[in-house]
């Protein structure tokens, strides 16, 4: 069986949208376009509608994800590849997803929004939040569709095993679409599990530009997995998703030096997370850090709301999150002068003592 085939049946056999025939050297007179293009700012010109689904870009996004380009689909980030997998295989007020705890906040927005059920397998803080397998496989019943696994995870940057996702993937065969979202991976030592799509057809995976390629700007990003699931998404997704000007800002930055710029940069990052972690490590007023695999990184501290209100103050944004988290800051890995901008600003208040209590 295709894991397809968990599709809410409304939009299992969905025939994609047809759009106006795109024919290069043929006159237009299909699509109700101006004659005239608005801007000659771009190489395609912006009077006619992008490509339907953006064929250069996405047999790019293939070879660097490493998957057959039939199993992936150009997505306006992965936050719109989230939304897509919940409308189509979570029926309103039936199916489930299972998420870990604390993670990604996207995926219980859009289970929200769809009228699915959200169930939630804490992680232990004294594990790296990593969860226990044994306590995933208990929250998934016959109405989850979909697991999702955030690994590296945001907010606390930990890595799930290789085993736990495979064992997963196969106590959930023909059951749950398994969804590994690696959206900071390129800051691990991981390999992605992109690798296994042949092995498992419950599996899909979540890959953005956001992050280590910096083009959170452009929304861009991927979802790969198994053809009948990346078919059955594309013709949920919005013809024309991605436009012109993204299409050819994204080739540009996958092309040529921008990737070897990107690797250059990433490599800054893991060396100033390294550097910050053992740098915070020292103040009074934080009592962990987190290891990280990711551009961030979670620290717990004596007093979260003094922190924020001290940071803000200085002109620097950190995140709080309530609940499980509320002792908690996460702080995302910036240049080394923004880093040591909060470091001073830290120090200042360390010293001041009244955010040790
Ligand atoms: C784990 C995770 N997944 C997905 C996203 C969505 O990223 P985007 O939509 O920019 O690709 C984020 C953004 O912060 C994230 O942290």
């Amino acid at each position: 069986m295709s894991i397809a085939a968990l599709a809410r049946p409304e939009v299992r056999d969905l025939k994609p949208y047809e759009a106006a025939a795109q024919v290069e050297g043929t006159i237009r007179l299909n699509a109700n376009e101006a004659p005239w293009s608005g801007s000659d700012a771009f190489r395609r010109p912006l009077n006619r509608y992008p490509e339907i689904r953006p064929a250069g870009l996405r047999e790019t996004l293939a070879t660097r994800f490493g998957c057959p380009t039939s199993k992936l689909l150009v997505t306006r980030g992965s936050s719109e590849a989230i939304d897509l997998l919940i409308r189509v295989f979570c029926r309103t007020g039936i199916d489930s997803i299972v998420v870990t705890s604390p993670s990604f906040s996207m995926y219980a927005h859009y289970a929200r929004i769809q009228g699915a059920a959200l169930v939630s397998v804490a992680g232990d803080p004294d594990n790296n939040f990593i969860p226990n397998p044994d306590d995933l496989l208990a929250a998934c019943t016959d109405t989850t569709r979909l697991v999702f696994l955030c690994s590296p995870n945001n907010p606390t940057g930990g890595v799930l095993p290789r085993s736990v996702i495979e064992r997963l993937l196969r106590a959930r065969a023909e059951r749950s679409v398994v969804v590994v979202d690696e959206a900071y991976i390129e800051f691990s030592n991981e390999r992605s599990t992109a690798e296994l799509l042949g092995q498992y057809p419950n599996l899909v995976v979540l890959r953005t530009l956001s992050k280590a390629l910096g083009f959170a700007g452009a929304r861009c990003g991927a979802v790969l997995g198994p053809e009948g699931v990346i078919d059955i998404l594309s013709a949920v997704q919005a013809p024309y998703a991605l436009s012109t000007p993204v299409v050819e800002c994204v080739e540009d930055a996958l092309s040529g030096e921008g990737i070897d710029i990107a690797a250059q940069r990433v490599a800054e990052i893991i060396a100033e997370r390294d550097r910050l972690a053992a740098e915070l490590a020292k103040l009074r007023m934080v009592s962990k850090v987190w290891p990280s695999s990711a551009n961030f990184l979670l620290v717990r501290v004596h007093n979260a709301e003094t922190v924020m209100a001290a940071t803000r103050e200085a002109g620097i944004l950190l995140r709080h999150f309530g609940g499980e988290l509320s002792g908690c800051v996460r702080i995302s890995i910036g240049s080394a002068t923004e880093n040591q901008a909060l470091l001073d600003a830290l120090r200042t208040l360390d010293v001041d003592g009244a955010a040790n209590e």
